[in-house]
């Protein structure tokens, strides 16, 4: 059974595959209407459920419409509205009766541990739709994002600027390693990120380097990439997080920095005036907007995946 929960978890070959049946899915239905079916219907008479321990507008309803687009249907659920792991029935039960009702899960979850415990339980695939450990959907259709843009990643230059120590950033560290790009990371040292996957970076020869100065980390960078300071749920003393990062902030001046034709991303919601100025992700280089309709192609090609 193939879950997809961290993209450590697949081989290069297999992260190669989902992105490039992302863009020729893409590019086969352009005359189709937004909810309009794919010719092939690869998920006609199946159902994704998805379970979402916290608040989400772009995985939630990307999901919901790359399943229509599969021929499939989706079910969403509040953990608060079912019995989950909250003492009248474990988590372990919950994946046995859901696996004989669905085809696929996906589950936005607070605690990593919650998606491993479903897996280790389930016998239908189960995708992450971010945790606090990791946001692995996110990347992959960033990764589709931007080599339609740019070409192939393979050997490009990233910079990811400020919490060096979050979901997204660790993603991207895994996917510098399977997609073999440079990565820079400009960070406080506070929000440097955790030894555990810098450890796993260096056994699998990813190309990263870690900056102090929010400049040294942007000079000749293809991608300029940032996230919130503070992430939902994040147990720490906000003001003095953001007063942390505010050296941080990709701004005009940063991205002057960077290649001319440099992109910049950001995986939204954003904290307009904290992380980003409005004039950069207004800005012609930002493809924020086009990240966000990403995660529909991105995400039917990993439900695909999951299902072959
Ligand atoms: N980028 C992202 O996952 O957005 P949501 O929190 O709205 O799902
Ligand atoms: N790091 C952010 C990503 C949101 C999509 C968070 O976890 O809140």
């Amino acid at each position: 059974m193939k879950s997809f929960l961290n993209i450590s978890d697949l081989s290069s070959v297999e992260l190669r595959s989902i992105i490039d049946s992302a863009r020729s899915r893409k590019i086969s239905r352009k005359n189709l209407n937004k909810s309009a079916p794919d010719q092939d219907k690869p998920f006609e008479g199946k159902s994704l459920i998805m379970i979402f321990e916290k608040p989400s507008t772009r995985t939630r309803i990307s999901f919901d419409i790359a399943v229509k687009q599969l021929g499939g249907s989706t079910i969403i659920l509040n953990p608060t509205g079912i019995h989950y792991g909250k003492g009248d029935e474990t988590i372990k039960d919950t994946a046995k009766v859901l696996s004989e009702y669905a085809d696929i899960v996906m589950i936005r979850t607070d605690a990593h541990k919650n998606l491993v415990e479903f897996k280790k339980n389930s016998s239908i695939p189960v995708i992450n739709g971010l945790s606090e450990q990791s946001h692995p959907c996110q990347i992959m259709s960033d990764i589709l994002t931007f080599e339609e843009i740019k070409g192939n990643i393979s050997k490009k230059t990233i910079t990811w600027i400020g919490d060096g120590n979050n979901n997204m950033c660790n993603s991207l560290i895994e996917a510098a390693a399977k997609f073999d790009f440079n990565l820079k990371i400009g960070c406080p040292v506070k929000y440097k990120p955790n030894k555990k996957i810098i450890k796993w970076a260096q056994k699998n020869n990813a190309n990263i380097k870690i900056f102090g100065k929010p400049k040294d980390a942007v000079v000749n960078s293809d991608c300029i990439m940032t996230d919130k300071w503070v992430s939902m749920n994040d147990k720490v003393n906000k003001k003095a997080k953001k007063k942390s990062l505010k050296n941080y902030q990709v701004n005009k001046k940063l991205m002057s920095f960077a290649k001319s034709d440099a992109i910049f991303m950001h995986c939204l919601p954003v904290g307009r005036g904290e992380e980003v100025t409005d004039e950069v992700i207004d800005g012609k280089q930002s493809v924020v907007w086009t990240q966000a309709l990403n995660r529909v192609h991105a995400q039917k090609s990993i439900i695909n995946w999951c299902l072959t």
